[in-house]
């Protein structure tokens, strides 16, 4: 178990390179076994989920070199057979090779996924999605057998907008016969970069960023280069970090179309940014001087394009320093709100109903040793601990390596007074990650 120490209350300046999102590679890692070839994906995040990505794949014979930010997949001796549960286990987007081992090969057998708990997360959209194609999914005594004679297109209506079941649906119709029309599809900037790169396969997706997408089936995909989109969950999280310390923070690649629901709450929070003009090259930069925020008095998480439920802890802790009281109702997860405790535990006046924080802001925060219950609630722990009077221990905070590369080594750049203690080391400020991995 590691802990992230810091001593709070200092602002933070300088200019830090977003990294590529998570949540593009992950699914681009998956659609790479569409194909016999071999794939070369860029701007590849050091994640531990990207980590346990690579072992998903080379379980099934992908064969995997990772040198810093560039992944290489050759997929010319790939078989569906069922990877070990224990590694399946360990991350949700496991459960994003269901689709692409059913376009290729007609059969998959998996385990059940992993992912955070901040919820029950069924596969239920998943599987209707793919019988709409022909598929028989089984369940097995631990996962599920999928399999199908022959795929074809179909016109499907997701009964919600589920990411990871769009995505599927995506890479499984991108090899059936005929045209799939998919509708309420979910519109989020990753499923647009999982069609670019199945495109530069050789497939035929149209409309992958709206709530319509339409897949053209192709008889076979081939081996592409790609490069992943910059992470917009990271962007926000180091936005929010600047507005509640104070200070001056520019990021490098950060793409504003991708968080214009954040970026509105900012300004409705009284937080100064400016962002390039579209065609300049990518940044976002927010200024501030560190006083409290405006409250927000009735935020939703929704479906992209509203506000992103992977921003809502950090949102509800800038919250906390608010200057009166904020509402944050999440609508996407139903337990995505337990790391309200660990908040108070910090001084925050914060109370949880009906899947609502309602946050009376404090004027200051106090250090405390806390425990991160998932990825974003750590990050979101961190941002308090960031802007907290005194030192904060944040406990588990191996979740935070999932999603956030380099996120000791980054804040420590700006300014920030904060530490790794792990059970084999302590990282204090500025030591980098390990430069690469080659995993052969
Ligand atoms: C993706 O998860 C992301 N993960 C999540 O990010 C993100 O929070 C989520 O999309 C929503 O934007 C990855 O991309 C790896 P969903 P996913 O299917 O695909 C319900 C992070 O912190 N649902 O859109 O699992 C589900 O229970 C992670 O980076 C069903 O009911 O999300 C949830 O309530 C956390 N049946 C809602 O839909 C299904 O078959 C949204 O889930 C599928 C989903």
């Amino acid at each position: 178990m590691d802990n992230i120490v810091i001593n709070g209350g200092r602002k933070l300046n300088g200019e830090v390179k977003i990294s590529g999102a998570k949540n593009a590679v992950l699914p681009v890692m998956a659609a790479a076994l569409l194909t016999n070839g071999t794939c070369v994906i860029k701007n590849v995040p050091c994640l531990d989920d990207v980590s346990v990505m690579v072992s998903v794949l080379q379980e099934l014979s992908v064969r995997v070199s990772w040198h810093n930010d560039i992944l290489r997949l050759d997929c010319s001796q790939v078989s569906p057979v069922a990877p070990s549960p224990e590694i399946l286990g360990r991350i949700r987007a496991s459960n994003l090779i269901l689709g692409p081992l059913l376009g290729r090969f007609k059969e998959a057998e998996i385990g059940a996924c992993g992912g955070c708990s901040i919820g029950s997360r069924p596969m239920d959209l998943h599987f209707a999605a793919l019988e709409a194609l022909g598929a028989k999914i089984l369940p097995l005594e631990a996962g599920y057998f999928a399999f199908v004679k022959s795929l074809r297109g179909a016109e499907i209506h997701l009964a919600f907008p589920s990411v990871g079941a769009t995505e599927n649906l995506l890479m499984a119709a991108a090899l059936a016969e005929g045209t799939t029309v998919l509708h309420n599809a979910a519109a989020e900037p990753e499923i647009a970069d999982l069609a670019a790169f199945i495109n530069a396969m050789g497939g035929r997706i149209s409309g992958a960023g709206s709530n319509i997408i339409t897949i053209e089936g192709v008889k076979k995909l081939n081996g592409a280069e790609f490069t992943v989109m910059p992470d917009r969950i990271e962007t926000g999280t180091l936005l929010l970090a600047g507005a509640m310390c104070g200070g001056r923070l520019y990021l490098k690649g950060a793409r504003f179309e991708h968080n214009t629901a954040l970026l509105d709450a900012m300004r409705q929070a009284g937080i100064n940014f400016t962002y390039n003009k579209p065609g300049d090259s990518a940044y976002i930069e927010v200024q501030s001087a560190g006083g409290r925020p405006w409250p927000l008095p009735q935020i939703v998480t929704a479906s992209y394009p509203g506000f992103p439920t992977d921003m809502q802890p950090q949102l509800t802790a800038m919250l906390c320093l608010a200057q009166g009281r904020s509402s944050v109702c999440e609508r996407i997860f139903e337990n995505r709100l337990t790391f309200v405790n660990e908040l108070k535990k910090m001084g925050a006046a914060i109370q949880a109903h009906d899947n609502c924080a309602i946050i009376d802001g404090v004027a200051r925060l106090h250090g405390a040793v806390v425990r991160a219950p998932d990825l974003r609630a750590g990050a979101a722990l961190a941002l308090a601990g960031l802007a907290a009077q005194g030192c904060t221990v944040i406990e588990q905070a191996e979740y935070i390596d999932r999603g956030y590369e380099d996120f000791v080594e980054k804040l420590c750049s700006l300014g920030a007074d904060i530490s790794r203690q792990s059970k084999f080391n302590t990282v204090v400020c500025g030591k980098p990650a390990a430069a690469f991995r080659l995993v052969v």
